[in-house]
């Protein structure tokens, strides 16, 4: 018998989204192929294609390589500008640098750690090829003004949206806006697979390159498919595809999305419902969700009053073993990039390094031992 989703405990939701997966690796290897590009692989890119309306996607063995991709088919220069937060990821600049690019970081908003869409306009040069947005937290940036200041300036817009699978920006899904986007499946991701990764081809005119730079500069998807009776070597490219095993584990992830959703978006809601009073107490800020945007519950942090704050509760949360970590350290300030920045400074952006601090966010979580253990610290 069915158990009504309201019915289920935990223990059973949890249970089940971790034996999902052994049946589709078995079915995988019994398959008799388990390099990339198969069975589980295509599964996997109908799921995306038809659940989110993307109009190509190709899944890679982590999101820094679909980044790569896109640097690669947006046909990226030495000398070309690239314009994005400095608030993020190292492979999001790393994917353009590899390619001679030079980045010019935004800074972030002040109520929200993602990109200052409005400062973006200013940075914009004779040399600028693309922006790269990034939802950090899997929370929306303002996007119809991303994409109206693409289309003036004649620019590409690639979003980064390694956390931001099954969120939305305006009733539009994530990844969907862009002329390309990337995901990433790594294990602290809602839906992961250990390391993977997807690039989401939207604008039709990089379908066909797409495929060849995935299978190492080959025509070899067109052969399979009996467009060609040989193939060869017609591009650059790399081994971007995962193998079948990775494809498969991710594809039973995907069959398990919304009991995967639920959870984590009741983990988040126990947070906010029993932190509010705490943090306003304490001086600490809480995510806030603009209207625009929706939740998928991939993070819950804390911006601390100030650097000291944050340690403290970081040491107070591991003397009782729970881990809680900061996030990003500002790109332009880092060892690599800091002689190459343009000088200008991005406060906020060091607002957040200093300050933020996310709260563990797994699917087995119990949140009430954080939340007691958290609350009984006072400033
Ligand atoms: C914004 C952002 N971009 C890219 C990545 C890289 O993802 P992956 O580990 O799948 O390469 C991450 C990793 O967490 C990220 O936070």
């Amino acid at each position: 018998m069915q158990t009504q989703p309201e019915l289920r405990t935990v223990e059973q939701i949890v249970e089940q989204v971790l034996n999902a997966a052994t049946p589709r690796i078995e079915d995988a290897v019994a398959r008799g192929k388990i390099s990339g590009n198969g069975y589980y692989t295509q599964k996997c890119h109908d799921f995306f294609e038809t659940t989110y309306g993307f109009k190509k996607t190709l899944l890679t063995t982590s999101c820094t390589d679909a980044l790569e991709m896109a640097a690669i088919l947006l046909n990226i220069q030495p000398g070309d500008e690239v314009i994005m937060p400095s608030y993020t990821f190292v492979s999001t600049a790393n994917a353009f640098v590899l390619r001679g690019a030079i980045i010019k970081f935004v800074d972030s908003r002040k109520d929200h750690p993602g990109m200052d869409e409005q400062a973006v306009a200013s940075l914009i040069t004779p040399k600028t090829k693309v922006i790269v947005v990034v939802h950090y937290a899997g929370v929306a940036c303002d996007m119809d003004d991303i994409m109206l200041l693409a289309k003036e300036n004649d620019l590409f817009v690639v979003e980064d949206a390694a956390q931001a699978i099954n969120s939305y920006y305006k009733e539009k899904p994530l990844g969907g806006i862009g002329h390309l986007a990337a995901f990433s499946f790594h294990e602290t991701k809602n839906l992961q697979c250990g390391e993977g990764g997807l690039l989401v081809i939207n604008d039709e005119s990089f379908i066909d390159r797409s495929e060849i730079i995935w299978e190492k500069g080959t025509n070899r998807s067109a052969f399979f498919r009996g467009e060609v009776d040989k193939y060869g070597w017609v591009d650059i490219g790399s081994s971007f595809l995962p193998s079948e095993l990775n494809a498969a584990y991710l594809f039973a992830q995907l069959e398990q999305l919304t009991n995967i959703q639920e959870k984590r978006t009741s983990i988040w809601e126990a947070y906010r419902e029993h932190l509010s009073e705490w943090a306003h107490r304490n001086s600490i800020s809480l995510p806030k969700i603009p209207d625009y945007a929706t939740n998928n519950a991939h993070m819950f942090y804390l911006v601390c009053e100030n650097f000291e704050q944050r340690s403290n509760l970081i040491q107070h949360l591991k003397k009782n073993d729970i881990l809680s970590v900061f996030h990003y350290l500002s790109l332009h300030n880092s060892q690599f990039y800091k002689n190459k920045h343009d000088g200008r400074e991005l406060l906020l952006s060091e607002f957040y390094s200093e300050r933020l601090l996310r709260l563990p966010l797994f699917y087995e979580l119990e949140t009430k031992k954080v939340t007691d253990i958290l609350t009984a610290y006072e400033k």
